[in-house]
């Protein structure tokens, strides 16, 4: 529209105007992502925040990411459009039942998904990201026991592909729990030839059927390089627009939920939190901003620069 494309404009000059970078993740709305200065999965994005010169930096994704974000740049200022736009993995995990779970298991080292707070980040020994998750696991020796959380599905896909008995937190994802195996199945009626692909925060019985497991990134490659011309995508449809622009001539299904999710459409309600007016005002009055209390951002940098050396 009219309006979005002034709105657009205004955050692009004011954007150059303040030295600010505009970071988003492939779960944003086409319009954000269309204006970025760089969109990626949850591990780019750490890693574009932990590389930039830009002394302010916009975020739009969802809190952790934000904070991650400002855990690597404490100096600089790190502004969302919408303080609310959480997660539901963060949600599950709370600091003081987090640390009671791992006390019951003094010779665990403890990984987390990079979907949890500073404070969860704090007790762990390392981080993780869907890209890079199963390397992770397999940088501890093959003796050590491992706690795994927030997400139960990462880690009982994790456990199965390093052979490990990883003792896993009870988290998930909403968008990801509520893809409908039958409605899936179905499709195959309709498209024998398709591919299932699939994020690795879908429940096992999503991932036993799919071809290629992997990151929003991880996906959008395959979907590039594998020879097939459809595909069954299992992530938040909002992946969709960038992989339509990479592989034109490719048909792709976003992966149905269950009729009595309230998302039906596979999106992520926290991402979608977020609009182009925010980003302006939040860029305008540069507010909100992350905060983060500097002993919980020391400690909680430790594990996730350790993922960034791996
Ligand atoms: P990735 O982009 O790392 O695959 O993460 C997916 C996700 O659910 C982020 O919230
Ligand atoms: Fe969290 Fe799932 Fe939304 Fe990602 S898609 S931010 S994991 S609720």
């Amino acid at each position: 529209s009219k309006q979005n494309a002034q709105l657009a404009d205004h955050i692009l000059r004011l954007k150059k105007k303040k030295n600010a970078i505009l970071l988003a993740h492939y779960y944003q709305e086409p319009a954000i992502q269309d204006i970025a200065d760089f969109v990626g999965d949850s591990l780019e994005l750490s890693q574009k925040a932990a590389e930039t010169s830009a002394e302010i930096i916009i975020f739009a994704g969802v809190y952790f990411m934000a904070e991650t974000a400002k855990i690597l740049n404490p100096e600089k200022k790190v502004l969302v459009p919408d303080l609310e736009a959480s997660c539901s993995l963060a949600e599950s995990c709370k600091p003081e039942d987090f640390k009671k779970f791992i006390n019951r298991y003094p010779y665990h080292k403890v990984v987390t998904y990079i979907n949890c707070d500073a404070s969860i980040k704090t007790m762990s020994d390392l981080v993780c990201t869907s890209s890079n998750a199963k390397k992770i696991i397999n940088s501890f020796p093959e003796d050590q026991p491992i706690i795994f959380g927030p997400d139960k599905n990462l880690g009982a896909y994790l456990a199965k592909e390093t052979g490990r008995d990883l003792v896993l937190w009870n988290g998930a994802c909403i968008v990801h729990e509520a893809f409908a195996l039958d409605k899936i199945i179905d499709l195959f009626k309709t498209y024998p030839h398709a591919r299932l692909i699939a994020h690795p925060e879908s429940p096992a019985q999503i991932l036993e059927i799919a071809s290629y497991i992997g990151s929003t990134s991880g996906m959008l490659n395959h979907v590039k390089e594998n020879d097939s011309d459809t595909f069954i995508v299992a992530t938040e449809a909002a992946i969709l627009h960038k992989m339509q622009q990479e592989v034109p001539h490719k048909i792709l299904i976003p992966a149905p939920a269950m009729a009595d999710n309230s998302c039906a459409c596979s999106e992520c309600a926290f991402m979608k939190l977020n609009s182009l007016q925010k980003i302006y005002n939040c860029l305008v009055k540069e507010t909100p901003e992350v905060t983060l209390n500097p002993e919980t951002s020391e400690k909680a940098l430790i594990p996730i620069q350790k993922m960034l050396s791996i």
